[in-house]
């Protein structure tokens, strides 16, 4: 499971940062929003469910959850304990969130450089959240 979870962070990271510097493309030279722009934006969103759900799925079975529920304070106060058992697990969780409602939104809206807008926006700032709180020095 943690394996899953590592390999398919490099999908989420490539296709994310793909669908971001798309919209900017997008919207900076005023495109029109096709049905690639769409399937991007679906995709992302479709890979990175998958991820949480990977996610969640090792995260109850790994010794960072056992080590929180024995002694929260333990955790909280190294860094890299911190930083898997907890800031990780929620960082991720609320770009995925970011991602989700980015989706719903530009749905929602019908000229297309709100589309990308929406996309740069809500994508973007899942992309800063995820790029802060990977556990850099244990992947690779
Ligand atoms: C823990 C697991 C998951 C949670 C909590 C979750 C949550 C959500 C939520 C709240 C939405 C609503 C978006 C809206 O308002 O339109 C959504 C949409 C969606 N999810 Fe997930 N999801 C999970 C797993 C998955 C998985 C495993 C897949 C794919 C295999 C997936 C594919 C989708 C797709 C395609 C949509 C968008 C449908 C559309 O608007 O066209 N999700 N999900
Ligand atoms: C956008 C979503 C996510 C990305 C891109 C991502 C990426 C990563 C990466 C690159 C690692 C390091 C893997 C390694 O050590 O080789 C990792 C570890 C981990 N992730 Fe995520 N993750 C995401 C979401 C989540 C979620 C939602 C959870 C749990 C709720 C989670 C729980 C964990 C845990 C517990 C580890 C530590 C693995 C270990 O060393 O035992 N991740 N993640």
């Amino acid at each position: 499971m943690k394996d899953i979870h590592s390999y398919w962070a490099y999908l989420v990271l490539a296709i994310l940062i793909f669908t971001v510097v798309n919209a900017i493309i997008g919207l900076t030279q005023k495109k029109e929003f096709t049905d690639k722009d769409l399937r991007v934006g679906l995709f992302t969103l479709i890979v990175s469910h998958i991820q949480l759900l990977i996610g969640l799925g090792w995260y109850f079975m790994s010794p960072w959850y056992k080590a929180l529920k024995s002694g929260a304070g333990d955790v909280m106060g190294d860094k890299t304990a911190r930083l898997l058992a907890v800031e990780h697990p929620i960082m991720m969780i609320l770009a995925i969130i970011l991602i989700t409602i980015g989706w719903s939104k530009h749905k929602k809206k019908t000229e297309d450089s709100a589309k990308f807008k929406t996309f740069v926006i809500f994508y973007g700032l899942a992309l800063v959240l995820i790029l802060s709180r990977i556990p850099w020095n244990n992947w690779f």
